[in-house]
């Protein structure tokens, strides 16, 4: 016997108003102005709820036919402004060295993300080459909608700002968007050194991130003291650690939240992709397991924006094709889990 369909709902009158207008409302987001160089030049960002500027380039002209815009954008709840669902994450993808064509590769995804819609791109100190090569796929692109995340991660307290300027000219951005303590190391002293950042104008938010369910009762203890925009943490049908308390806690707190390790680091995938799509999920608008984990994660009411990494241009776009339609209820997240949990 067939199931039922999935009823839907929209989160709110800003997805709803964004799924009517698309292209035209991302086609209106704000440019993130690029520094002409790595020397850190160039304009400053717009801040939080700040009137949009013109978009420019061709990253900014809204998709190809085969691509349409997502629709689904979130809101950040400490300053209101909304970004796209899905984002794109760059650990171990986008660690290529100094390989030229794998360089070239990023620079292609990266053009694809932007193209389909995308905006924010997460890495950290910890990925290796991947903060130069995304500075090099930057500076090939052009002026795209860029929502620049990155993470502090030094055992030493006095070195945080200094590392964020360093991080800052190997992405030659002009300030960082987002800046988060990457797996809580020496919280305590970066915490105060971003909060600085931020109210001097040289980054727009804040946050903290953890993985894989570790240290959750500190992070938890955190975002209940501390005025965070943002948090980071492991969210997929699999791993729902999150549910218990962190989520809540967020939207309690009006905490915007990242999910990394969607695909927990692909592995979910493969194993996922050894059984068939069910019809339910097909209809529900998934062109497969990518698209359904995807909707999974976002369809979640505390989630922000999910940061799939991948090395492939038409795994991009797939992962930006999650974020269109109607939405998923809890109803069909839950059949999913469960779903999942039992192949
Ligand atoms: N503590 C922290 O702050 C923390 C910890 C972990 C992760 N993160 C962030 O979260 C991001 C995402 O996590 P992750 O990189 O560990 O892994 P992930 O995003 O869960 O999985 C990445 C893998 O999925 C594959 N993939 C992506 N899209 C696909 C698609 N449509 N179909 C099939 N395969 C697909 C990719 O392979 P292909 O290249 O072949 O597409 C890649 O191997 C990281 O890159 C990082 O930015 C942060």
């Amino acid at each position: 016997m067939s199931p039922a369909p999935p009823r839907w709902r929209r989160r709110d009158l800003a997805a709803h108003l964004a799924a009517r207008m698309g292209g035209a409302l991302l086609a209106g987001l704000a440019m993130h102005a690029r520094a002409a160089s790595t020397s850190g030049s160039g304009a400053p960002a717009p801040g939080p709820g700040t009137a949009p500027a013109t978009p420019r380039g061709p990253a900014a002209t809204g998709g190809d036919a085969a691509t349409p815009l997502p629709r689904w954008t979130r809101r950040i709840p400490s300053s209101g402004e909304h970004i796209p669902a899905v984002g794109l994450g760059s650990w171990i993808t986008f660690n290529v060295g100094r390989d030229g064509a794998a360089r070239s590769g990023v620079a292609e995804v990266m053009r694809a993300f932007f193209a389909a819609g995308g905006r924010l791109i997460d890495s950290s100190p910890m990925y290796g080459s991947s903060q130069a090569v995304i500075g090099e796929g930057l500076a090939r692109l052009g002026a795209v909608p860029l929502f620049a995340a990155d993470k502090v991660w030094t055992g030493s307290g006095s070195r945080g700002a200094e590392q964020a300027e360093a991080s800052r000219r190997l992405w030659g951005v002009a300030r960082f968007d987002l800046l988060q303590v990457h797996n809580l190391l020496a919280v305590e002293q970066h915490l105060p050194t971003l909060q600085q950042m931020k109210a001097a104008g040289r980054v727009r938010y804040v946050g903290i991130t953890t993985s894989e369910g570790r240290r959750h009762a500190d992070f938890e203890a955190l975002m209940a003291r501390e005025p965070l925009d943002f948090v980071q943490l492991t969210y997929n049908p699999l791993d729902r650690q999150a549910e218990q308390r962190l989520l809540p806690l967020a939207r309690e707190r009006g905490i915007a939240v990242i999910a990394n390790r969607p695909f927990r680091e692909g592995q979910l995938l493969r194993d996922l992709q050894r059984h068939p799509l069910p019809p339910w999920v097909a209809e529900a608008g998934c062109d497969g397991w990518a698209q359904a984990v995807l909707k999974f994660i976002v369809a979640h009411p505390a989630v922000t924006c999910a940061i799939p990494a991948t090395s492939r241009v038409d795994h991009v776009r797939q992962n930006l094709g999650a974020a269109q339609g109607a939405e998923p209820d809890e109803a069909w997240r839950r059949r999913l889990a469960a779903h999942v949990a039992a192949l």
